[in-house]
């Protein structure tokens, strides 16, 4: 009997709800998984929904306060809104309890920080919702830069765009409060996202220059007034990788017609990849050498030669979509704990993205380059 892991899903709107879906499939799409996922318990701000949560979701258990769920669990999953994550993976982590939580990791780089180092000191498992790091082509594309058959990156293109702020008069919600969602706007809600990919194809950032904007600064508060939004709608960076390349990166949720654009071109001395999230089960390649006639880029339709796709599919082509990564995400973080070590990117990765966005929005105010990012603190206020 394969052993089993009781699971706490705290939060279950958007993506809790893809996490439930993930704990039902894994052990199903992939039999090999070495735990058994139990859905074990879920939190919700309230007990009524809670139990809702738990009924709708096929939990268990309902707990109406979060603290409650850690205690019941072997491990924990946070998908609630950024303020909270910080009390909850601090709880975990203090249990010695293995943790998924969701990004941007905390309101802050201080408090990703801090996470990485108590997880670290407890010796603990834990990995971050960086799903599209884990998507099968994303991983592909890594296989080919690593086969060494496109030569070395020279530069790159990254961003991650999406419009459901384009609307000026869409509501405030707690992604836009500080409070609530910290210093990051869409460099926390989405830019998060391509900086991990962007590292994981590239490497680590030595050098950076931002830009960002807020360009609807008051949303409607849904009380017949307005209220400031405290983080920005757009921002950009030129890039300089430690390993030579250099590059451009871009967030934004106002990119209106974008709903999922999590894309990516990298430049390399024999040939191109390119990547968009709309279409990702398709990954565009460029290899120099080709006959002048046919030249051009072609498309790899996903396969199950490309990581983890045969457990959902045995043919090509007939697509993955995003509760799919999800179980892919989940299967990484079971291998992880029944291993007994982190699942990447995890935490410390998290850490380094934060003091990225922290970097690229203080280089805006400012107007200076920063080097090495990575490590960068903010000076105190
Ligand atoms: N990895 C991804 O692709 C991805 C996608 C969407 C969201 N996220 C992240 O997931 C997190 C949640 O985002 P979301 O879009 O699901 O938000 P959401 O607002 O849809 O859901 C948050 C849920 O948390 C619940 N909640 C609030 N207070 C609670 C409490 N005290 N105890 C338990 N539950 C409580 C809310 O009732 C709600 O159901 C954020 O960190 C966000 O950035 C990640």
């Amino acid at each position: 009997m394969r052993p089993e892991l009781k699971i706490a899903l705290v939060g279950a709107g958007f993506i809790g709800r893809s996490h439930a879906l993930a704990i039902h499939a894994v052990n199903k799409v992939f039999p090999a998984c070495p735990l058994t996922a139990v859905a074990h318990v879920v939190a919700e701000a309230d007990d009524a929904r809670a139990r809702a949560a738990a009924a709708a979701l096929g939990f268990d258990h309902a707990a109406g306060r979060w603290e409650e769920a850690v205690d019941m669990a072997d491990a924990v999953i946070v998908a609630v809104p950024s303020f909270m994550h910080f009390p909850i993976a601090s709880r975990t982590i203090a249990q010695g309890k293995p943790l998924l939580c969701e990004k941007p990791v905390g309101l802050s780089a201080a408090e990703a920080t801090r996470l990485a180092q108590a997880a670290a000191q407890a010796g603990s498992v834990h990995a971050v919702g960086f799903t599209y790091v884990r998507l099968p082509l994303v991983r592909q594309a890594r296989a080919i830069l690593d086969s060494g058959r496109l030569g070395r990156v020279l530069h790159v293109r990254g961003r991650h765009f999406e419009d459901y702020l384009s609307d000026p008069d869409a509501p405030h919600g707690w992604r836009l409060s500080a409070e609530t969602a910290g210093r990051y706007g869409a460099l926390g809600d989405l830019g998060y996202h391509i900086l991990a990919i962007l590292r994981f194809l590239c490497g680590p950032v030595v050098e950076l220059t931002g830009l960002s904007r807020t360009m609807h600064p008051r949303r409607p508060d849904g009380a017949g007034g307005t209220k400031p939004v405290d983080n920005e709608d757009y921002a950009a960076a030129l890039l300089a990788f430690e390993s030579g390349a250099v590059g451009v990166v871009e967030t934004s949720r106002i990119a209106i017609g974008r709903k999922m654009e999590v894309s990516f071109e990298i430049v390399c001395e024999r040939g191109t990849i390119a990547f968009d999230a709309e279409r990702m089960n398709e990954l565009r390649l460029y290899e120099a050498g080709q006959p002048a006639e046919i030249q051009g880029f072609r498309t790899i339709l996903a396969n199950p030669a490309h990581p983890d796709y045969a457990g959902f599919l045995p043919a090509p082509g007939h697509q993955l979509g995003f509760n799919d990564l999800k179980t892919i995400e989940l299967l990484g973080f079971l291998r992880a704990v029944a291993e007994g070590r982190c699942a990447a990117p995890d935490l410390a990765d998290a850490m380094r993205i934060s003091r990225l966005c922290d970097a690229i929005l203080d280089s805006s105010q400012a107007g200076s380059r920063i080097a090495t990012p990575e490590t960068y603190e903010r000076p105190a206020a």
